[in-house]
Order: structure tokens, then sequence, then C-alpha cells
């Protein structure tokens, strides 16, 4: 679970643009500091670009937590996952959300910014942020995601 005294990092291309900037006001007003990875504008970029610096940084253990979307969700949770210590799940519904931190440990959260409304953007990031792993038979299976033959 995340803790608001820890720095939440966001970012998105822009496909996930308007819904980082609605995302970036809700977590300010709920008290979490956060660093915007960029993108800044709704010219279009690259998502790898701006994925890749969050993800590092998550996978080196400096955040806890982090935030990314794209259009679909799917270009920036492909990126996120390239990292070994990244489990990045792609959200669009809350239950989702709930599941992939309960039963995958997911530490970031990747939300198609063009598929989903702000306000469920804003739900799934709150429960997502706030519902622990709860390990058991999922510990086993999250350390078995490493295990490639
Ligand atoms: C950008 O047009 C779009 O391709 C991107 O945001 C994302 O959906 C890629 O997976």
């Amino acid at each position: 679970m995340s803790d608001k005294s820890t720095i939440l990092p966001i970012a998105s291309d822009h496909g996930g643009f308007r819904m980082k900037a609605f995302l970036i006001s809700k977590l300010k007003e709920a008290g979490y500091s956060v660093l915007d990875f960029g993108t800044f504008s709704e010219e279009s970029v690259d998502y790898p670009d701006f994925i890749h610096p969050l993800a590092s940084a998550i996978d080196k253990g400096v955040y806890p937590f982090g935030i990314i979307m794209c259009g679909s969700g799917n270009g920036a949770q492909i990126t996120a996952n390239k990292y070994a210590g990244v489990r990045a799940g792609l959200c669009w519904t809350v239950e989702q959300a709930q599941l992939t931190r309960l039963h995958n440990n997911a530490n970031i959260i990747s939300i198609p910014g063009r598929f989903v409304d702000f306000e469920l953007g804003w739900e799934m990031v709150q429960v997502f942020l706030n519902t622990p792993f709860e390990g058991g038979r999922h510990q086993q299976r999250v350390e078995k995601i490493s295990h490639k033959l």
C-alpha cells in the first residue's frame, strides 16, 4: 500500500496526457506528492520515451509505486514490464485495480486514457494505492514470474 509521505511518479504519452493532468490534480488535492515524468502537452510523442524513466526508477527501488498511461494503456504497460522489478497491471475497472494489487503485487498501474473516464481513472488509482498484497498462495506465483524457461 502506498504511503502519502512517499513521492508518486506519474507518466504518459499524448494519449494519456489529459487523464494524467486530471489525476495529478486529484492526487495533489488528496495530499500526495506527485512527480510528473511527462509528457507535458498533447503533441504526439513516443510512449517509451516517458515510460522508461519511470519504470527504471521503480525497478531500482527509487519509488515504491507508479502510475502510467497512454491511449490504450497497452504500450505503457508493455514498456514498463520490460523491467524485472516492475509488475505493471493494465486496469480498466476498479476490480482490476484491486486484483492487480491483491494477487499480482503490482507496483505500477497502467490506465487506458482514451477508454476510461476521468472519474473511473481516479477511482482505480485510489483503490490501487490503498489495497495491500494478499500474499499467501500469490507470493509463490509472483516469485515464479521471473522464472523463464
Ligand atoms: C498513441 O496514438 C497510442 O498509440 C498510444 O497512446 C498507445 O495507445 C499505445 O499503446
